[in-house]
């Protein structure tokens, strides 16, 4: 049977098609499917001749385990969000929005590298040498034996890489600018992108350099060229943040040396990224103590608790359907909250519009936020402030129950190491640091919560309104 010569790549979410259609089956998006050439690619072609294998040698699972040799930046959040520095050898892709500071950050490490000796390569296929120099100028990195090329064919910078002194780290800015001659596709398709990468990944095992790969991300939220390329490399980090905002976070999603949910924190400033060391204070910033409707929620991230503090505005609506509206949180979640409220805690907020932020554009992913939801839309509404210096941490469930969740510990401390003297948080949650003089209240249901944060104010709206 002959072999169709093209195929329909989906640039979206990489489905083959065996004919063009204006809607891939796979994601569901319109106009994404492109035709390529599926023999292009390094290793490809029809010239080759399949060659007879090589038996290699089983092994145990038992044995001397190596450690990973890495390379530490010294840039304390990079470290940590890598795991302890870059893996020799191995493929690193940042991901992340368009001008969130990715080549910001890959700069500022770059100089950090070279300035402990290493040789790094920086390979710009966005901009010209020009303006990255400018941008080194701007983070103090002028000054540093970083090895720049603006260059995008990928044989070209393999013969560049590959003349000399071996590179300990190699920075390919972006992924989606690389073509190959062996691919006949259009530079910026799935399989440009796939046979871009996977070059630099080849030269990245063979040498023991160490690759970064920079990759814009598509307005659904994937790394484009996209979910093909994030199996391919051994640690995949996504650098965000809100555009309105200064902070940034690098958030680890696969690590094949190291945990994933790591995260690090980054400030951007006029000379570049600052590192935060204690985003707790970031997330912070300026809080009024004595407004109702803000409480603070203790957070964890990866292994790092986050102190942030949730807001609600509870007013009565003009509208007919009232209106909800969530920043840096979860909508339907929030929904949940509120039918919850309603059901179990006779809270009335049918005629109520309800908006909810989460402070300085941080996002919070954790069900452990439910409490501290909970517990800022009833001071709102009662027109209550919460105690200044208390926590709130727990998940609620559909029945009105309020569950224990993971980290209470450490949640616990680095509220006190704050200097929040309270907190509330679900009954029978475990390791409670002992010997502490905080002022722990155990809640054991969501209609305890309400009762405790405005007793029985909100019970008899209609009183309320007569008064
Ligand atoms: P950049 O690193 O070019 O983003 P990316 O590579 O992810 O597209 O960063 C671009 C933004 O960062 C740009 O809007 C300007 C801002 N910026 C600063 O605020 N301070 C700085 O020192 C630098 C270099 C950039
Ligand atoms: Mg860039």
């Amino acid at each position: 049977m002959a072999k169709a010569k093209t195929q329909f790549i989906c640039q979206n979410c990489g489905t083959v098609h065996t004919r063009w259609a204006g809607k891939c089956e796979g994601c569901g998006e319109w106009n994404t499917i492109v035709e390529e050439d599926p023999m292009g690619g390094i290793g490809g072609g029809p010239g080759k001749t399949p060659k007879k294998g090589r038996a290699v040698t089983l092994t145990s699972l038992s044995g001397e385990i190596e450690e990973a040799p890495r390379i530490p930046t010294g840039m304390a959040e990079l470290d940590r969000a890598t795991g302890g520095g870059f893996v020799r050898g191995s493929a690193v892709l940042i991901g992340g929005d368009p001008g969130i500071g990715k080549s910001t950050l890959l700069m500022q490490a770059a100089a950090a590298l070279s300035r402990r000796g290493h040789r790094i390569v920086y390979v710009s296929g966005e901009e010209a040498v020009a303006q990255v120099r400018l941008r080194a100028q701007r983070l103090g990195a002028a000054d540093t034996d970083v090895l720049l090329a603006a260059e995008t064919n990928v044989e070209d910078i393999l013969a560049t890489i590959s003349e000399g002194k071996r590179p300990d780290l190699v920075i390919i800015d972006s992924i989606q600018t690389l073509w190959s001659d062996t691919a006949d596709s259009a530079p910026g398709t799935v399989t440009q992108v796939r046979t871009g990468v996977q070059a630099m990944i080849r030269f990245a095992k063979q040498t023991g350099a160490t690759m970064v790969l920079v990759g814009h991300v598509t307005k659904e939220g994937q790394i484009a060229g996209p979910r093909v390329v994030e199996h391919m490399v051994d640690a995949v980090l996504y650098f965000e943040g809100d555009r309105g905002h200064h902070y940034r976070i690098l958030r680890t999603v696969k690590n094949r040396f190291g945990p994933t949910d790591e995260i690090g924190v980054f400030e951007m400033s006029d000379r570049g990224l600052r590192e935060v060391s204690n985003p707790s204070e970031l997330f912070l910033g300026e809080r009024n103590e004595k407004a109702p409707g803000a409480a603070v929620f203790a957070g964890i991230e990866g292994t790092r608790p986050v102190l942030v503090e949730v807001q609600a505005l509870v007013a009565a609506t003009s509208l007919g359907t009232p209106r909800r509206a969530v920043v840096g949180w979860d909508s339907s979640r929030l929904a949940m909250i509120l039918a919850v409220l309603e059901a179990h805690c006779g809270v009335r907020l049918g005629q109520h519009d309800v908006y909810l932020n989460v402070a300085g554009g941080y996002r919070i992913r954790e069900p452990a936020a439910d409490m501290a939801i909970a517990a800022a839309l009833v001071s709102s509404l009662a027109g209550l402030a919460l105690p200044a210096d208390c926590v709130y941490f727990g998940e609620v469930s559909l029945s009105g129950a309020v569950r224990p969740v993971a980290y209470t510990g450490q949640r616990l401390k680095e509220a006190e190491k704050l200097g929040f003297s309270a907190a509330v948080f679900p009954a029978a949650s475990s390791d409670l640091p002992k010997g502490s003089a905080g002022k722990w209240t155990e809640v054991d249901s969501l209609p305890d919560l309400v009762a405790r944060i405005a007793g029985s104010r909100l019970k008899a709206p209609a009183d309320q309104e007569d008064a």
